[in-house]
Parts: structure tokens; sequence; C-alpha cells
């Protein structure tokens, strides 16, 4: 989730202006920043970039903060190649007259680097992005100008994109599209602005246009002028901003944590991106590891803390469905000092949003040492983990900044399906036809995750009438145990009532002594072929006074109003991918039971965003 700022106009010091612009977007959090700055007379755009801070580029400056100009300016958070000077942006063609910013992935990249690279383009970074400057530069060279060589370039890409491009030839103009990737202009008098994001421009104007997918625009001093990419002319309304900066940052959300509840059909669908080609199979190119050592794997093990130890819980019951084979999930803290059954014939999957989990981290190093293929889901890239494991798979939830990790969980059950479902295409466990069905079922998670999100009136009077419990029982079997426990994680983080997950049939065993009036179960009934096991577990329960919710698939009453006090549903998927579902009403109950109480939502008591310390 890179940051984008820019500005066209008569100021001096715009490349400060652009700078302290984008120091409003650093909740979309970052790695390396840079700024391009473009005046009548220069023979080329200047360029400057830093890795880190925004400081470490303020600092290297020297003078350029004073300058006027045409400005763009970004902050990155790295998808491809590693965060450090040469990857940030802006990139530059090879004339060094055009530089360009990127926020999304652009997926066909590698092919178009071999055909610039093969024409004779110098390539200096590992991104993705600078093909796209030196396309526009292969473009330009066949005669178009700089607007039709933006248009013929972007035409060739497929991804996500926002991106502003400069150049000496018009030095006071910004080309501007975007595509699955944010982008608004902020509207001034006699200048204009450009930002991934409201609150960036928010200090000198309130009106924005706020870009749709496929729109291209060109922007002067003296105005905008938006098109489709292919050149039809465009009216988008001016929206005016009543928001106050802190508000307009959350997206207009009241906290970061439900901001990002709704960021996951977009991070689910950035996960998928480019792992998934035309006939629906499944597709790693990031992945060195040979089919026959994929193959050859005799044992899993997965190894993670938290959120991401419970997202392998669900990963495990999938892939042992799937593959066959043995699959062990171990809590990080616990790996190193149990002595695991580990050795060259073991696939490790570590599993961390920060990629920085120092339990986590040690577990890594413990499976290399005894000589296991380490593999890591993580969304952070560049992180300690998602560097020194042998194999990397980058979830793209984009930065989570609320303590209670949401999108980070449902891209690690994405990712965890998909590596599942790859082994299993690899080694012809499972014919092209049943791997499309159940890639055609991933593809339709983001609209799903909509589906519960257009409407939460159910969840908040749940929250409302069970707000007060005193301890809540998550119950379920199977897949649903597993996401039980994420769901009592949840609820207990950031309500701080005591939560407890458990299979749903083994409460009796002991635990059913705890259930009193006060006492809150929330049962997760999605696969069919247990309801009457789960429907029996929920009467124990209710037979004792406890308040009971069911979270069931749409569609399938066997738990029903009858069973249960309140009933929240779900879209259905293949039983296998309901976790991705049956979390977000879990997620949403948490928060706004949260709210209820006057919790610190964002960060919660006692916890950090990222425990770097064993
Ligand atoms: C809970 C939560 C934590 C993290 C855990 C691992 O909402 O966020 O339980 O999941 O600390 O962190 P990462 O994934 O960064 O390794």
């Amino acid at each position: 989730m890179c940051g984008i700022t820019g500005y066209v106009g008569g100021r001096a010091g715009s490349v400060r202006l652009a700078l302290d612009n984008l120091k409003r977007l650093e909740y979309r959090g970052y790695d390396s920043a840079g700024v391009a700055v473009v005046r009548p007379g220069d023979t080329q755009v200047t360029v400057l970039k830093k890795k880190g801070k925004l400081a470490n580029l303020e600092a290297a400056l020297s003078g350029l903060d004073k300058s006027g100009g045409t400005v763009i300016a970004h902050t990155r958070w790295a998808t491809h190649g590693r965060p450090n000077d040469v990857n940030a942006h802006p990139h530059s063609d090879c004339t060094g007259k055009i530089a360009l910013i990127h926020n999304g992935i652009i997926e066909n990249y590698i092919s178009l680097k071999e055909r610039l690279t093969a024409a004779g383009h110098v390539f200096a970074s590992d991104t993705d992005t600078e093909v796209l400057v030196h396309l526009v530069e292969a473009h330009l060279a066949r005669g178009n100008g700089l607007e039709a060589a933006i248009r013929a370039a972007l035409a060739e890409v497929t991804g996500a994109y926002a991106i502003c491009v400069v150049s000496s030839e018009e030095p006071e103009t910004i080309y501007a599209a975007k595509t699955a990737s944010p982008l608004i202009i902020g509207l001034g008098e006699g200048e204009n602005f450009l930002a991934s994001d409201i609150p960036a421009v928010m200090g000198f104007t309130r009106n924005v246009l706020v870009l749709e997918d496929g729109d291209f625009a060109r922007i002067t001093p003296e105005g905008v002028t938006l098109t489709t990419l292919s050149g039809t002319p465009l009216q988008r309304d001016v929206f005016h901003v009543t928001w106050d900066v802190s508000t307009a940052q959350k997206g207009g959300y009241a906290h970061f944590m439900l901001k990002e509840i709704y960021d996951q059909p977009q991070a689910i669908r950035d996960t998928l991106r480019g792992r998934v080609t035309e006939t629906h199979q499944v597709t790693f190119p990031e992945l060195k590891l040979p089919t026959a050592k994929l193959l050859d794997f005799n044992r899993i093990v997965i190894v993670a803390c938290g959120t991401a130890y419970n997202a392998g819980l669900a990963g495990k019951n999938f892939y042992e469905h799937l593959l066959r084979r043995p699959v062990e999930v171990q809590v990080a803290s616990e790996f190193r000092y149990n002595d695991p059954i580990v050795d060259s014939r073991t696939l490790a999957i570590i599993i961390s949003q920060s990629g920085e989990t120092a339990d986590t981290l040690a577990g890594l190093r413990e499976a290399k040492i005894k000589g296991a293929t380490t593999l890591a889901l993580v969304n952070v890239v560049g992180s300690s983990i998602a560097r020194e494991a042998d194999e990397v798979i980058y979830t793209y939830a984009g930065p989570e900044i609320s303590v209670a990790s949401t999108k980070a969980y449902v891209t690690q059950l994405v990712g965890l399906y998909l590596i599942g479902l790859y082994i299993a295409q690899e080694e012809n466990k499972l014919g092209p036809g049943l791997v499309a069905d159940y890639v055609e079922q991933l593809l339709r998670l983001p609209e799903q995750v909509e589906t519960i999100l257009a409407d939460t009136t159910a969840i908040q009077e749940v929250a409302q009438t069970l707000k007060d419990s005193s301890s809540f029982f998550f119950l379920g079997r199977g897949f649903d145990y597993a996401v039980a426990q994420e769901g009592a994680l949840k609820l207990k983080e950031v309500s701080y009532i005591h939560a407890e997950a458990y299979p749903a049939g083994e409460l009796k065993h002991g635990p059913l002594a705890l259930v009193e009036p006060g006492v809150s179960v929330v049962c997760i009934a999605t696969q069919s072929s247990l309801y009457d096991k789960v429907q029996s577990n929920v009467k124990e329960v209710s037979a004792r006074d406890a308040s009971t919710v069911g979270i069931v698939k749409a569609g399938d009453e066997g738990l029903n109003e009858h069973f249960v006090d309140s009933i929240l549903r779900v879209p259905a998927t293949h039983d296998t991918f309901m976790p991705a579902l049956a979390i977000v009403p879990m997620q949403l109950l948490a928060y706004y039971i949260a709210d209820a109480l006057g919790r610190e939502i964002d960060q919660p008591r006692n916890l950090a965003k990222s425990v770097t310390v064993e």
C-alpha cells in the first residue's frame, strides 16, 4: 500500500509541500520514499530516493526542499524487490526525461521486462514498476506524444495500478491513471494536488475528484482533463470533504480495525492476483522450489504465533483433507523447545504478518538447522522472516495498523489455500477440473465478504445484547473449530472479555461446568455433515441458560432460530473455505462489543503490534 502525492502550480517550495502531504499518508506504512521534480527549462527530471523513513529523504534534499516546480512523491510499501534506495520510487526511463511512481502490482512485468531488455532498455531496479516507465519510453520512441505513449503503455499491462508520470518535455503537467489502486485529485486555485488518499491534500483543499478504475487524468495548474484509458471524455462529481484528518486517515471509519475489516475484499483480491491462471490453475511465479522437491516432502509443519497460528490451524485441516499428508501446527514459542520432528523431507511453512515476530523467526531458524525447506507466508516484504526463508510467498494485505489482526488473517488463509492447491495440482492429486472448481470458489470470496459487510445490522444487535456477558465460548467442529479459535482471540483482545474456543463435542468433558446465565456461546456451524452433532452441543448450553448465537451458511437450516437465540448467516462456499467467511461476523462482533464497552480498540491494553522479544 504505497503512498502517492503530487503537485502542479506556482508555489515556491513545492517539494516540501509534496513531502509534507506524504507525511499524512504514513498510516499506509512504508519502507522507503522518493521524490521527482521538474521545472521549465530542465532537460531531465531530478529524482531523489532513500530507503527507510521520510526523514532520511528529507535529510538528503540539500536545498531541493526550497525548490518549486512540478512534483511527484512516493512512499513505498514493497511488493516486488527489497526495500532499498534503488527499488524506491520514482523510477526513470533510460534518458532520465521521464519519472513515474506507482502503487499496485504489475502482474505481467516479467515478460515485459524481458522484451524491453532485449530491445536495449537498461533496468536499475528489481521492481515490477520500472517496466512501466520503460514502456512509456518505448512508445515515445515510436513517435507518440507523451500522453499517447502513457495510454499505450497502460494498455499493455495487467494488474493493479495508480500511477503518476512527469516529463521534462511537459514540465507543467502530471499524467495520472488508476485501476484497482486508489488515487484522488485535490482541486486548488491555479494549482492542483494528487494523492492516493484524501488526508494528504486536506491542508490545501477539501474539494476532490475521486478517480475510478480506468480513469486517466491530465493535470496542469489550470485544470484537470479526465478521460477513459482509451480517450473518451469523462465527468466526475467533485466531492467536498467534511471529515477531520484523523477520520479521513481511517477512510471515514471510527477505528483502523473497522477499516481493515472493510479492506478485506481488496486484500483477498490482491493476494489472489497473479496467482491464478486464465484456466483457473494455481501459479506461483515467485517460487524457486522444483516440483520434484515439492512432491518429496513427507510432512508439513506450520509454525506461527497468535492469529497467524490460528490461520495455520485452518490450513492444517485443508491440507490433510486435500493432500493426505501429516500436517502439524506449532506455536512458534513452543516449537524450538519441543524437539520437533523435522528433517530434510519436511516443508516448514512459517506464517507471519510482520515478518519480525521473534518467536516465529527463531522457529524458522530452528527448522532450517534441522534441514527443513522453509516457506514463509508473510505480509511485510523484505522483513527478517521473508529474507531468511528459502522461499517466500507474500499475502498483500497491505499495512495493518490495528493491533488486532483481521485482514492479515484472511489473506493468510487465502495464501494457505493457494499453496495447498498448488501442491495438489503439481502432484496430480486433483485433476485440472477440480483445481479450477476450488479456484472459482476462491475468486468469489471477495464478493462474498462484501455481502457480509454490506449489512451488519444483525451483528450490531447481537453485540448490544451480549456486551455484558461474563465470558464467551466459541464452539465448532472441524474447520469451524479452527476458525472458532480466531473468533475467541479477536474478542478477548479488543473487548477484554474472557473467551475460549472449544471443539463443540469437548465441552461436556469439563468446561460445561462453567456455563451459567451471563455466559454467551457462539456456535459456528458451517459444515452440513456435522449439524446433528452441533445441534445437541447447543442444546447442552442453552439448557444451562447461556445466550447463544449461531454462525451458519446462508440457505442451510441445520442450525436455525429454533436452536439458538440469534443467527448470523454468511454466504456459502466450499466447506474448506468457510473459515474465510465465518471469521468476518466474529471480527465485527468483537469490534462492536469492544466499541460498546468503550475499549481502546486499535491499541488494546498490554499488546503490541509486532512482538520482537521472545
Ligand atoms: C492478534 C495478533 C497477534 C499476531 C501475532 C503474530 O490479533 O495480531 O496474535 O498474530 O503476534 O504476529 P505476526 O503475524 O506479525 O508474526
